[in-house]
């Protein structure tokens, strides 16, 4: 039996990778998700413009504090631009490599192409595998077309293919008027893998203190649907690699994902809320399923639930459509529902 995937162009023991989040920022645990069968890491991602903010905050507290009184300026350890936070994680990386078998994923976020291609070229010369541009862009420009967020998608993917021969994975969000069309453009200019899909944050409304709140939730499984829908739209019909990210809580999750058609699975849910140990159970649960089945590799199962063999696209959809809604039982969410209820 052999779980072995590719990913990237790289070769993986197994299909469940390490989602970026704050537990693979540490070389322990990172150990641990690889001897629980991790197949890849991704490391948390490297935030270059808050680096290049938090240099900007030290830049203009050492100027004013030369103005004031000169000696100020010599509390402040003498630093190059960017250094801390960035040697930090090019350490991380290299301790990272240096400890794993596996491939280790550097992650990046940048919000202007300067820093976009110079931080992945250090992150190549750090060593990473591979590297995962986390492109996290909510448009609250109102002035910005759909057409222009798009367009700086592609440049950035562009712009760093240009600058680093690494494996290239871009993470996305789903929200997009046409996410295919949309990722075939991020694969033409350069992505060797797309991960579906990035998951924010959203805020609430604290409607006793009146005020919006941040509360912080993990993913719910049912969040996996459309990442699922879209993985089962384009297995087949892209050049690239395909990861699914978001909703993955169980190994029925993680076996859902690869019907569908993902070279990967990754989760930060479990791991967050299991350490490293909640690796174990997906690996061996995906051995435990694809044995009883009497299949010895991922290749039977990879894509089975695929668009690819469901005839178009349009069938694909209408029909999951029409199952649904045509499927359901008056009744059934009654007890659910307040206006029923009354
Ligand atoms: C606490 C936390 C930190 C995260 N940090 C990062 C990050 O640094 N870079 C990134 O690309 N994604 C980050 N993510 C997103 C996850 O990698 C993942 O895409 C998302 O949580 C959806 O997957 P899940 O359902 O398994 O949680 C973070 C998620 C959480 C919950």
């Amino acid at each position: 039996m052999t779980l072995a995937t590719r990913y990237l162009g790289l070769t993986l023991p197994s299909p469940v990778v390490a989602s970026a989040s704050p537990l693979t920022g540490n070389v322990r645990h990172l150990r641990a998700l690889e001897a629980a069968g991790a197949g890849a890491v991704v490391l948390p991602s490297l935030f270059a413009s808050e680096l290049a903010a938090a240099d900007k905050r030290e830049e203009t507290l050492r100027a004013a504090g030369a103005c004031n009184s000169p000696e100020v300026s010599s509390y402040f350890p003498v630093l190059p631009p960017d250094s801390q936070g960035e040697d930090r994680y090019l350490d991380l990386i290299r301790r990272a490599r240096a400890a794993l078998a596996i491939p280790v994923i550097a992650s990046l976020h940048a919000s202007d192409l300067e820093h976009w291609t110079q931080h992945a070229r250090q992150c190549e010369e750090a060593g990473a595998s591979a590297l995962e541009l986390n492109i996290h862009f909510v448009a609250t420009d109102l002035t910005l077309s759909g057409a222009e967020i798009e367009q700086r998608h592609v440049d950035t993917v562009r712009a760093v293919r240009a600058r680093t021969t690494l494996p290239l994975a871009v993470k996305v969000s789903p929200y997009f008027t046409a996410p295919g069309h949309f990722l075939l453009r991020l694969v033409d200019a350069g992505a060797d893998g797309l991960v579906l899909f990035n998951r924010y944050q959203q805020p609430d409304i604290d409607v006793v203190r009146l005020q919006m709140t941040n509360a912080f939730e993990l993913s719910h499984a049912r969040e996996l649907r459309v990442p699922l829908q879209w993985i089962a739209l384009l297995h087949g019909r892209v050049s690239a690699s395909l990861a699914a990210s978001t909703g993955v809580h169980s190994v029925n999750d993680v076996i859902k994902f690869l019907l569908a058609g993902a070279d990967v699975v990754m989760t930060a849910a479990v791991l967050l809320q299991h350490g490293s140990a909640g690796m174990h159970p997906l690996v061996s649960g995906l051995k435990d399923w694809l044995r009883h089945r009497g299949m010895d590799s991922l290749l039977p199962l990879r894509g089975l639930l695929s668009r690819d063999r469901a005839h178009t696209s349009a069938d694909f959809i209408r029909a999951n459509n029409l199952q649904t809604l045509q499927g359901y039982q008056p009744g059934a969410h009654a007890l659910h529902n307040p206006i029923d209820a009354s």
